[in-house]
């Protein structure tokens, strides 16, 4: 299997609106080291996920995946790749692969840590980077893969374990008493896959009584029509809430003057407030000296590594997945896929999602090849 061109779309990390796309030299099979690998990227989904790595890069040191020179940028994402070519013992050209990659053609790996279901890049600068971000997994190994479903998998895989992980806190912490989980950016699909599971759940481990969404005026229909949420307020609204029902706030859309003023609204009878997304990424603001509880950041890749160590890994893959095929089933009745081919088209659906103009009910799958 060859890749005869090294293509990536860039962008240019202080201004998001910019983008380029690179041709550089081609890696080929007489470029790797031994035991390096080359990945030929295939697809990859692309959401508001992804332009928050873009936006926080600095901060989270998102840029340091896949490096190229200031000012431009590799975002990641999740999707496919094949094998290209192997100097590695292990690892054979055509072999399928799923996990972290640049918006590229090409990613030169060098596997470490292997086993049977996958293997590490331990390439030196991805060491310091979080671990979850460095796995890759062999298709033909993971229970759960389906060819006829890798569109799901990219798109929803990464966002859903958090959804998992953010119901398991809130379980945990007997949703620190309140009646009411409150979503910002209620119709991305990590909120959704939330209140999938806050639902799926309702009468366990003291879960919340009722669920409200808040999105923008033009997400509302769409969110009453899924039947989530018990409550679907607009942005504008958020004041006509009972201020003085005992409240948690999740939030995805990190809207600095939203997450104000529902600290104003509720002050003491919100009881946590927890930040988790920034899908308005150019309305971020900061969350310090508002009234109720200080914001505390939810890291996903942080929990998963604090709740494996406490339940075991198999325990808490096991949990995930009894919660995956439920949600992916009732998903798939309202999310259609938009597959994109091309540098062109990507560029455009990367400027859509930049500019929150891509339909919360669809999901993008990207093809940089023609
Ligand atoms: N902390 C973690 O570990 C973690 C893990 C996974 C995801 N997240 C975060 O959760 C957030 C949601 O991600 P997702 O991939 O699930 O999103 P998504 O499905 O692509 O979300 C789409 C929704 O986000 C809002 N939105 C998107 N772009 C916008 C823009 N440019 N301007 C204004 N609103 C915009 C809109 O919702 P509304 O109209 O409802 O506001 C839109 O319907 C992201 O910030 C992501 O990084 C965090």
């Amino acid at each position: 299997m060859t890749v005869s061109t090294n293509t990536s779309f860039a962008v240019d990390r202080d201004n998001l609106h910019e983008y380029t796309v690179l041709e550089r030299e081609p890696i080929s099979a007489e470029n790797l080291a031994e035991g390096e690998v080359l990945l030929a990227v295939d697809r990859f989904s692309f959401t508001a996920n992804n332009i928050t790595y873009a936006a926080l890069g600095d901060a989270f040191r998102y840029w340091d995946f896949f490096p190229l020179e200031r000012p431009w940028g590799q975002i990641p994402v999740w999707g496919f790749a094949d094998v290209a070519a192997s100097r590695h013992p292990e690892i054979t050209e055509g072999d399928r692969i799923y996990g972290y990659l640049p918006m590229a053609r090409q990613l030169r790996v060098q596997p470490g840590r292997l086993n049977r279901s996958g293997f590490t890049d331990m390439a030196e600068h991805r060491h310091g980077l979080s671990g979850i971000y460095n796995q890759y997994v062999f298709t033909a190994h993971d229970p759960a893969y389906r060819r006829d479903q890798e569109a799901f998998q990219m798109l929803l895989r990464p966002l859903l374990v958090t959804s998992f992980l953010l119901d398991d806190f809130l379980a945990r912490e007997h949703c620190f008493g309140a009646e009411q989980v409150i979503l910002t950016s209620a119709s991305s699909k990590t909120a959704l896959g939330l209140a999938f599971m806050l639902n799926h759940q309702r009468g366990q481990r003291g879960q919340p009584k009722v669920l409200t969404a808040l999105t923008s005026p033009g997400n509302v229909e769409f969110l009453r029509g899924l039947g989530y949420y018990d409550r679907v307020v607009a942005y504008d609204d958020l004041e006509t809430l009972d201020a003085n029902e005992p409240s948690v706030s999740v939030d995805f859309a990190g809207n600095g003057q939203v997450l104000a003023r529902l600290h104003e609204h509720f002050g003491d009878r919100l009881m946590f407030s927890s930040l988790v997304g920034a899908s308005h990424w150019d309305q971020r603001g900061g969350g310090k000296g508002l009234p109720g509880p200080k914001p505390e950041l939810f890291f996903a890749p942080k929990y998963w590594e604090q709740a494996a160590g406490e339940y075991g890994t198999s325990a808490l893959m096991q949990r995930f997945a009894a919660l995956w095929a439920p949600l992916v089933a009732s998903m798939q009745q309202w999310m259609s896929i938009r597959e994109v081919r091309g540098t062109d088209a990507v560029a455009q659906a990367y400027l859509d999602t930049l500019e929150g103009r891509v339909s919360p009910d669809q999901g993008l799958i990207l093809t940089l090849s023609d």
